[in-house]
């Protein structure tokens, strides 16, 4: 644990820093928060380890394969630290919380374990491994998170992630993010409108909200603050064009916050409310607190009163005592719904979970059966939706230039599809109009309208 240690000396003979980050976007926004408070105190960000006077993970831990990934990184940087025993490594988020001390057992050659509510203390850390030559273990659950956002360090300037609140008090019987990111805590409204309107006034258009569980922003603030009163403060910042919140808990979505989004116009027409499973047995097993068919209800209401509204969930398949009429009701939800896009995952046991304690029965290759299955299901409903766009004028945000042709522009229209078409590099962080004249599963083409 951190302890009182002199950090006055400021004398700092560590200067690059190499930063890599798994997981999820609340993962990378704590990563530009870390690497702004470090930038602010004289490193400079360098993108090969081997130029890196300190090298930092920061961790998921959301399936094991995610864990596997940074431990394997870690055994490659053995020999680089053997080399250079002055070099750092540090591993943070939420491996880091969740291993804690395991960490050095397992990976000697570490020198950082600081969990996801400690990067704000980064530097002082660094500090004291470089003046004490000793191991610094900081996983305190209790502290609140609260950094300083430096506005300078983002990855670009017409867009933001603002963190609402953090970790989550749901207890879903699969998920490890109640235990690595703590209980639930709610920044206050006048707090999160001063970040945005300190963004907007940096050149941000867009800002999307984070939170594990958004729906249940404001519970611990008292006055029953609720989302829809954070979006309709949000929604009157001049100079800011679209508002984003992930991600939606279907138990905790209210017809009033749908109603709110509906009437304000800078809330983009999207939703991203993860279903998990369409079988209400599997349901209750994985403790979400809803059926299927209240999602359907839910889902129904939304595009009633928004009419444009895309949706995209998370799936996860095998999980313990899924059968095959079980996962062919997951089947039928996503034929019915026609999500724009879902993210699927092979169930993977955390240790400490309720459902650790379940037999993880499901063979590997029925979860890879499955997660095929569902992923063509997908595709094949993404090419059709997307196919009605043929023809439609769209509002795009323009991102930069496209990742599979560099000559052309990218962006995304208010429902989160990806729209690709011709233009100058001067329209980036610009609001365009384009008409759709070709698609993939993936991807609108189209044409500027002028
Ligand atoms: N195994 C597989 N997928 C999981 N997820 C969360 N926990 C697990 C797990 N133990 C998935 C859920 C969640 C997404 C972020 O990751 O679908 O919505
Ligand atoms: Fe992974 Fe969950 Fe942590 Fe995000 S919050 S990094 S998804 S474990």
């Amino acid at each position: 644990m951190i302890n009182s240690v002199d950090f006055t000396n400021k004398d700092q003979p560590y200067k690059t820093v190499f930063f890599e980050t798994f997981g999820c976007q609340m993962n990378k926004l704590d990563a530009e928060l870390s690497l702004g408070l470090l930038q602010e105190e004289g490193y400079r960000i360098v993108d090969k380890v081997d130029e890196a006077d300190v090298i930092l993970l920061n961790t998921c831990s959301v399936r094991q394969h995610a864990e596997d990934k940074v431990y394997s990184h870690l055994g490659a940087l053995r020999t680089l630290k053997k080399r250079h025993p002055e070099v750092i490594v540090g591993v943070l988020g939420c491996m880091a919380q969740k291993d804690g001390e395991a960490i050095f057992k397992r990976m000697p050659h570490v020198d950082l374990v600081c969990g996801t509510r400690m990067f704000s203390r980064l530097p002082e850390m660094l500090l004291k491994i470089r003046n004490h030559g000793s191991h610094v273990l900081a996983v305190d659950e209790d502290q609140i998170v609260n950094v300083k956002r430096a506005v300078t360090y983002r990855p670009n300037y017409y867009q933001a992630f603002v963190t609402v609140m953090r970790g989550c008090d749901n207890y879903c019987s699969y998920c490890i993010v109640p235990y690595v990111r703590g209980r639930e805590i709610s920044r206050t409204i006048s707090d999160i409108k001063e970040e945005v309107q300190s963004l907007v006034s940096n050149g941000c258009k867009e800002v999307t909200l984070l939170g594990q569980n958004i729906n249940s922003y404001g519970k611990n603030l008292g006055g029953n603050i609720t989302l829809g009163d954070l979006l309709s403060e949000l929604n009157d910042v001049d100079g800011l064009d679209r508002i984003r919140f992930v991600t939606s808990h279907p138990a905790d979505m209210s017809h009033d916050i749908i109603r709110t989004i509906s009437r304000l116009g800078k809330v983009c027409e999207y939703l991203h409310m993860p279903a998990q499973s369409g079988s209400d047995e599997v349901l209750k097993r994985m403790r979400r607190g809803y059926k299927a068919g209240y999602y359907r209800d839910l889902i129904s209401y939304a595009r009633e009163l928004i009419p444009r509204l895309t949706v995209a969930s998370d799936f996860i398949v095998g999980f313990p005592g899924e059968t095959d009429e079980d996962f062919q009701q997951t089947v039928r939800l996503m034929e019915d719904i026609r999500f724009q896009n879902c993210f699927i995952f092979k169930y993977s046991p955390r240790t400490g979970t309720k459902a650790a304690d379940l037999a993880d029965d499901v063979p590997d290759e029925i979860k890879r059966a499955r997660n095929m299955k569902l992923l063509e299901l997908q595709k094949r409903i993404s090419l059709e939706e997307n196919k009605k766009m043929m023809g439609k004028e769209v509002q795009v945000l323009v991102e930069g230039a496209s990742k599979s042709d560099p000559n052309r522009l990218s962006g995304r229209t208010r429902q989160n599809h990806i729209v690709v078409f011709n233009g100058s590099q001067d329209l980036v962080g610009k609001l365009v109009d384009v008409t759709i004249n070709e698609v993939t599963d993936l991807t609108l083409f189209g044409k500027i309208f002028k």
